[in-house]
């Protein structure tokens, strides 16, 4: 994986994971070029499996064949149970980052450390009721924190606004640990991230904003997938220059992905 920031400039105050859960699955090769020319900085990959989630999506088969056709990480986002017996297979299918919701684990540090002999990234995900404490015993296991700003299952919901507490209360876990000396953790939000939301969510401490029929919904008259994500990060980096509070800086300006 080629995603390192090796420039001496800042970090860009957020990276943009479009969701293919809006894309056109008849077109899924052609819709992954897409976001990556229009800049995305992953590609969000939502599993569903009709039990731990009332929906049903797409598993390691579809993410091998759209492996071939994009640089940037693919971002697996596992709404399933039981989890590890997915695991290998993603990996071995081309999956960077890998997700899921602890109380679909049985056994949560055993998971994450299954995701990381694999060479992925491995990562917890909070639906929006579910406590930070789960991720108190397991920080240093860590590459990444999902926030759910909507109840998963499925794309097109309005996001909640106590997410932005949530992760003000996310950040300051994060950068309390990194603080101490511990590795950093991207800070990822995913649910009905809008235009006209994400300076508050980046403001809030977020690093990695998922975006589904935000970015795959825009309308071809405001410039696509490329005008979207434009403004998407115009918005962001607005209201990042205008946070000052160390704690949301720190974080932030590591580098992603290796
Ligand atoms: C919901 C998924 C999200 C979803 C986001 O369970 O995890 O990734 O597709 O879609 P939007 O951005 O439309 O809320
Ligand atoms: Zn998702």
């Amino acid at each position: 994986m080629s995603r390192a920031n090796p420039s001496p400039l800042p970090a860009p105050a957020v990276r943009l994971a479009p969701s293919i859960l809006s894309a056109d699955f008849a077109r899924l090769g052609d819709e992954v070029r897409a976001i990556e020319a229009a800049g995305a900085d992953f590609v969000h990959f939502d599993v569903m499996d009709n039990h731990y989630v009332p929906n049903l999506t797409i598993g390691p088969l579809v993410c091998e064949a759209i492996r071939p056709h994009v640089q940037i990480p693919i971002d697996v986002h596992l709404m399933v149970e039981p989890v590890d017996a997915l695991i290998p297979l993603f990996a071995k299918a081309g999956a960077n980052c890998i997700t899921f919701h602890p109380e679909a684990s049985r056994h949560v540090d055993r998971t994450l450390q299954l995701i990381r002999s694999h060479g992925c990234k491995a990562g917890l995900v909070f639906n929006p009721a579910t406590p930070l404490a789960w991720m108190d015993h397991v920080m240093d296991k860590l590459d990444m924190v999902l926030l759910m700003s909507v109840n998963p299952g499925f794309g097109g919901q309005a996001f909640i606004p106590a997410t932005l507490h949530k992760l003000r209360e996310a950040r300051h876990r994060i950068d309390a640990h990194i603080a101490t000396g511990g590795q950093p953790i991207w800070l990822e939000v995913d649910g009905g991230v809008k235009l006209d939301n994400i300076g508050q969510i980046v403001q809030a401490g977020a690093d990695i904003c998922v975006a589904g029929s935000a970015v795959f919904g825009a309308p071809d008259a405001g410039g696509g997938y490329h005008g979207v994500m434009h403004a998407m990060r115009q918005a962001a980096a607005a209201a990042d220059s205008t946070d000052f509070q160390p704690s949301s800086l720190t974080s932030r300006r590591t580098t992603p992905c290796h």
